[in-house]
Parts: structure tokens; C-alpha cells; sequence
């Protein structure tokens, strides 16, 4: 579980995050949906430490992450996965070698256990004989897998994905957004999701806040979305032109 307690976030006199609070729940897809410029990719990045935020408070499992030391900061952020916009792997470096990385980086377990550990994440998202492909080799949807692999090698406690399925086919977009899903639930990560994306709101929107100009306006499921009053909120929705046709076909 993480939580937010207040978070406000400045740029120099612009203020971005104008003090939002929330709970995001072990077990869960997490989703933080909001237009194009309305703070998503602040926030989540205010989560995992990669921004000082101007005040509030962030607690991983309980425990204050500002009161942390160094020493415990560099813990906690073993226990973190992060996907972020692109698939952002290394060009250089097969399959094999994108995802063992952080193994590299942050165990010293042997080259054996290594191998295993890498292998066993690149069969979980079904990329295996793909071990010693190069990113460029493989499709975007595949990219993204290894992504994912690589994410999770550490076995982290928390995912943070912004905008995972972004510059997929829709169909693509889908399986990576169910392949999210179901390893949250396997490991019981707590997982937080950006998106702009209607298609991923309805598929995996179990627990779900709506971010307006650095406000949180709205939070609840993709069951209960529709049944909102709110004009920021179905202006979001229906800017995509297939929920405008429900919409109609509904009135
Ligand atoms: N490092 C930064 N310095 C100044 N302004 C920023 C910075 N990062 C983001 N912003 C501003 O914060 C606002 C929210 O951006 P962002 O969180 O990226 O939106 P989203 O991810 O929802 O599309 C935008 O107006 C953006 O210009
Ligand atoms: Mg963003």
C-alpha cells in the first residue's frame, strides 16, 4: 500500500499537484487518469523520489518515505519497478542482458542464479527464445515486454507504469495492459498506473483517480465511472470517439 497524504508539487511560482491525497492498494492496478498536462507523470514521479515534493507525505507500507536516510531510501527503491514512457531498454544489450541489468546492478548473486532469475521473468511475460535478440529485432509490443521482465526482476513490491501501452496497437495496448494485471495479482505488488487510455480504464480501472490541473476531482472503479456527475470527468471519457457512440446509443 502506498499513500498520499496532501502532495503538493511547484515549479519554481507554477504550482503542478495543488495537495492530493489518495491510497493505492496492494494487489491492485492502481490507475491515475487524467488529459495530457493535468500532472500524472509529476505525481508518480514525486512517488518514487525522482522529484522533492513542496509538502505532504508519502508512505510505502506505513512508513514515511521523507524520513527516511540514504541508506534506506536506496532499500526501498530496490523494491520499486519502473516502466517508464518508451520501453527505454538498451540498444547494445540482448534480451537476456536488458533484463539481468538491475540483477547486475543490485545483487551479488551468482552468474547461475542470475540466468535463472532472468530466465524465469523473460518466460513470464512469454518472450522466451527471444533471450538473444537485440531491442531493435523485436516489435514494439515485445519491447515492452522486456520492459515489463526487466521491471520486475527484482521482484519489487511496487510497480510504477506511466502511459505502459502508449504507441501500441490497440490490440497490443490490451495484452500489455492484462499482462500488468495478472502479475500484480500473482506477486501482490502494489501497482500504479498512468494512463490516458478509455480502453485501459475499462479493462483494468479497478481502483481508479481522476487528476484535473493538479486536483484529484474524482476517485472510484471503472464500474462506477459512468454514473459520475462531473464535467471534467466526462469530458475525459468522452473525448474518445467510442465512448461518445455509447454514450449516444445510451441517450
Ligand atoms: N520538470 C518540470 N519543470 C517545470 N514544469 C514541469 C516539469 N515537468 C512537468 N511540468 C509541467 O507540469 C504539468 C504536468 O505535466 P505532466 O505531469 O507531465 O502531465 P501528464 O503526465 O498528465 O501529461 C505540465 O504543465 C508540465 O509542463
Ligand atoms: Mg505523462
Amino acid at each position: 500500500m502506498i499513500e498520499a497524504i496532501n502532495i503538493r508539487k511547484s515549479f519554481g511560482d507554477k504550482e503542478i499537484l495543488k495537495g492530493i491525497s489518495t491510497v493505492f492498494e496492494q494487489g491492485k492496478t492502481n490507475l491515475i487518469i487524467g488529459q495530457s498536462g493535468s500532472g500524472k507523470t509529476v505525481l508518480l514521479k514525486s512517488l518514487v523520489g525522482l522529484h522533492e515534493i513542496s509538502s505532504g507525505d508519502i508512505r510505502y507500507d506505513g512508513q514515511s518515505f521523507l524520513d527516511l536516510d540514504n541508506t534506506q531510501k536506496k532499500r526501498l527503491r530496490q523494491d520499486i519497478g519502473m516502466l517508464f514512457q518508451g520501453s527505454a531498454l538498451f540498444d547494445s544489450m540482448t534480451v537476456e542482458e536488458n533484463v539481468r541489468f538491475p540483477l547486475d546492478m543490485f545483487t551479488d548473486w551468482s552468474d547461475e542464479k542470475k540466468r535463472e532469475r532472468a530466465n524465469f521473468c523473460i518466460n513470464r511475460v512469454n518472450l522466451e527464445n527471444a533471450n538473444n535478440k537485440f531491442p531493435s529485432e523485436i516489435s514494439g509490443g515485445m519491447q515492452k515486454r522486456v520492459a515489463i521482465a526487466r521491471a520486475i526482476s527484482l521482484n519489487p513490491k511496487y510497480l510504477f507504469c506511466d502511459e505502459p501501452n502508449s504507441g501500441l496497437d490497440p490490440r497490443t495496448a490490451i495484452v500489455i495492459d492484462e499482462l500488468i494485471h495478472e502479475i500484480t495479482k500473482e506477486f501482490g505488488m502494489t501497482t500504479i498506473i498512468n494512463t490516458h487510455d478509455m480502453n485501459s480504464v475499462m479493462g483494468i480501472g479497478e481502483s481508479i483517480i481522476f487528476i484535473y490541473q493538479g486536483n484529484k476531482l474524482w476517485e472510484g472503479t471503472k464500474d462506477d465511472i459512468f454514473h459520475v456527475q462531473n464535467k471534467e470527468l466526462e469530458d475525459f471519457i468522452f473525448a474518445s470517439k467510442l465512448f461518445k457512440k455509447v454514450r449516444d446509443n445510451n441517450s
